[in-house]
């Protein structure tokens, strides 16, 4: 599900990431994170992550960024900005992948620094080997 961004849109998708991040309930980590998906109709809906004392409990920013769309009424996502660093480019984290692809394999992602600086790289090369049903072939074993 290929889409043609506009810069515009890849800014703004910056620009919701980094103020997500703002919001990033990290107090056991110190690690905040922001996000923001694009959806149908140019909408963009932002995420950030929120742990728990319970470790375990806690939640990425781009899988609440895709819930929130999700929940707001959104199925179909282009790209997914994500931030955490000054310098560096974040990488989703294997779970978020996954949760990706289940919406659009070829999602575009932003993934990009507070300086607003970013790289595009589509999730197809990040997970090139996901978890699908289809892979799975049926066996059985014949009783003697
Ligand atoms: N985290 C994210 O929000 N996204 C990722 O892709 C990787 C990790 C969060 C989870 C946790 O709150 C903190 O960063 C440290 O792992």
């Amino acid at each position: 599900m290929l889409k043609p961004i506009t810069n515009a849109e890849i800014q703004l998708l910056i620009a919701q990431a980094i103020q997500a991040r703002e919001q990033a309930y990290a107090p056991y980590s110190g690690f905040k994170v922001g996000s923001a998906v694009l959806s149908e109709n140019a909408k963009i809906y932002p995420g950030h992550n929120i742990e728990n004392v319970s470790y375990s409990l806690s939640i990425c920013a781009e899988r609440n960024a895709l819930y929130h769309a999700h929940i707001c009424g959104a199925n179909t996502f282009y790209a997914l900005a994500v931030v955490y660093h000054e310098t560096e480019f974040a990488k989703p984290c294997g779970s978020c992948r996954q949760v990706m692809h289940e919406f659009n394999p070829e999602l575009l992602l932003v993934l990009c620094n507070l300086r607003k600086e970013y790289r595009l790289l589509s999730l197809s090369k990040l997970l090139p080997e996901p978890f699908e049903k289809s892979q799975f072939q049926t066996h059985k074993i014949e009783a003697k």
